[in-house]
């Protein structure tokens, strides 16, 4: 057998439904959501009756007769219209043998290679990351590790807010402060913390002082416009903020092709604009440069540049689209992007279309919701304040820390490497458990929990078979291929056979829950076989104990395997 179970089930059924003179369609073959009764089911018998005006028990008799199962399953018609499949223990031990090579010879994905760009995580300048980017960038990077994995050739790129208003009011605030720095011909001495001190004390005097106001937009101007004094500062404010988002998203597993900023796009803007002006596709309205959206007329029009001659973030994207197009020609551009700028979006891709300017690219708008502290309200810290994600990773090291420490198996530096791997896996596998596009809670305590659904629980399974693992080996006895399909195997195999099924999920939905949840599973599973197989003691039979570590490394790969996309790592122990 070279595929998974219910592929080669899923060929036979096919087979047998045209040999009746049925559709194939209505011979679609599922895992059953009865396990009790059936491994496997097919619904379509009732569809067939329907439309050909015949009992559905004549058409279960027909395909029944047409069956040739191999002897890798049972078939059985079920009134009024359905079939169930249990398969063999041939057939179950066969498919462990055929995951033991490479599962991802497995998946017969059907998708052709394609070229696909991810524009994730989105920070801005000046701004350390806090919460809200968490999502933006581990569901962004585990895309981009099932992507590539299902064979496809995957760019991405960071997309740095670095430029816009933001900046100029930055700046007037250090005109304010620390004047010094703009005469300094030396390299001028910022710091994070500086900027993180600064940067909020901008916003707040832009909305309530006009003065200020006007001064920030005067500064915008002149940067745009190349300002030699201006520019060497933003140069190191850049620098100083790309250092600092670099150490958070490496900590993170974050790899981004491109770190490109909005500053790239800049000289392209007037460009683009004149071109569409010229060319009819955007028409002054009321001062303002905009593109009417043809095929969805309720939407406001996407505005390109406004009445003072501003560029903003539409005509900012329009043109990183022209880059994108230009540089890589991508098939797909992926933005994994809160959903609360769904509307902006929208307004993109369909000015993008009808302007041409996206080239063979499909746009997709990769939303995610928004991440709630307990209380229910957008994630807080304790005193109320926006925690940086740098704290938060931190917070979380130290919990797992603690709890290795009570645990008592690590010391020194193992320890402190196995709490970050813990404490990032307790936040990934938070995240990628839950759909992208719902709320969740970010609960810290049950995040980090060794048992149920949490990204620890997973871990120590594998870590405890690696250590039934080598405790065999002392005694002698290693891994031998599955043979033997006690109680609790069974569903071990069944879960194991349904990976490639849930990788191409998660890639068709870019929901890496998919993913997740089947890992989850598995651990389940495996840990009920793993209590009720015992391998090593007195009267156990060495031929049985080497088929149970047999099915335990099989499972042991898998977890391991999909762990391994989601961008969570496994301590050697715990
Ligand atoms: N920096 C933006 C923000 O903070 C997100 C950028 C998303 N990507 C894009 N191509 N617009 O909202």
């Amino acid at each position: 057998m070279k595929t998974t179970l219910i592929d080669s089930l899923q060929q036979s059924v096919t087979e047998a439904f045209e040999a009746a003179g049925f559709e194939a369609k209505f011979g679609a073959v599922r895992v059953s959501d009865r396990p009790d009764l059936a491994d496997f089911q097919c619904n379509g018998l009732m569809g067939v009756a329907k439309s050909r005006k015949m009992n559905p028990a004549l058409a279960g008799e027909a395909v029944m007769e047409k069956l040739e199962l191999g002897g890798l399953f049972e078939a059985e018609f079920v009134k009024p219209g359905f079939l169930n499949f249990r398969a063999t223990d041939n057939a179950l031990t066969q498919a462990v043998a055929a995951q033991a090579g490479d599962a991802r010879a497995l998946s017969d994905s059907a998708e052709k290679p394609a070229k696909i760009m991810v524009d994730y995580g989105g920070p801005n300048l000046a701004k350390e990351m806090h919460v809200g980017h968490l999502r933006s960038a581990i569901v962004g990077q585990g895309l981009i590790n099932l992507l590539a994995f299902a064979g496809h050739d995957v760019v991405s790129d960071v997309h740095l807010g670095d430029w816009g208003l933001q900046i100029g009011q930055l700046i007037s605030q250090i005109e304010e402060v620390r004047p010094d720095l703009f005469e300094e011909e030396v390299e001028a001495p910022l710091t994070m913390e500086n900027l993180q001190e600064w940067y909020p004390q901008a916003s707040a005097k832009s909305k309530a002082d006009e003065a200020f106001r006007d001064r920030a937009r005067k500064a915008t101007s002149a940067l745009q416009a190349g300002d030699a004094q201006y520019m060497r500062l933003w140069r190191r404010i850049v620098e100083v903020s790309k250092a600092s988002l670099r150490r958070d998203y490496d900590r993170l597993g974050c790899e981004f092709t491109y770190f490109h900023g909005e500053s790239r796009y800049q000289d392209m803007l007037g460009q683009i604009v004149e071109k569409l002006e010229k060319s009819g596709d955007a028409v002054l309205d009321d001062g303002a440069i905009v593109v009417h959206l043809q095929t969805d007329k309720k939407l406001p029009p996407l505005m390109l540049r406004n009445s003072n001659g501003g560029y903003g973030y539409g005509a900012t994207d329009l043109a990183t689209i022209v880059d994108r197009v230009e540089q890589d020609d991508p098939d797909y551009i992926l933005y994994v992007v809160d959903a609360r700028q769904k509307m902006h979006f929208q307004q993109v891709f369909l000015a993008a279309g009808q302007t041409g300017l996206s080239g063979g690219a499909q746009l997709e708008h990769t939303a995610f919701g928004t991440v709630n502290g307990t209380d229910g309200k957008p994630f807080k810290t304790r005193e109320g304040g926006v925690m940086r994600l740098h704290d938060l990773m931190d917070e979380m090291h130290a919990a797992a820390r603690k709890r290795l420490e009570e645990m008592g198996q690590l010391s020194g530096a193992e320890l402190e490497a196995a709490a970050e791997q813990i404490g990032l896996a307790a936040i990934k596998f938070g995240e990628l458990s839950h759909d992208r596009e719902s709320n969740y809670v970010f609960d810290m305590e049950q995040f980090l929990q060794f048992e149920g659904k949490t990204g620890p629980y997973i871990q120590y399974t594998c870590v405890r078979i690696a250590s039934l693992m080598q405790r065999a080996k002392a005694a002698g006895l290693l891994p031998a291929p599955f043979r033997d399909v006690t109680e609790n195997a069974r569903p071990v195999v069944l879960t194991l056979d349904e990976f490639a099924g849930k990788v191409q999920r998660a890639v068709e939905t870019r929901k890496p829950n998919h993913l997740a949840m089947h890992v989850y599973k598995l651990a389940n599973v495996t840990n009920s076989f793993y209590q009720s197989n015992r391998v090593l003691g007195e009267g156990i039979d060495p031929g049985v104990a080497a088929s149970h570590l047999g099915l335990l490394e099989a499972a042991s790969q898998q977890l391991r395997l999909g762990l391994d996309l989601l961008g969570i790592e496994v301590p050697a122990r715990m």
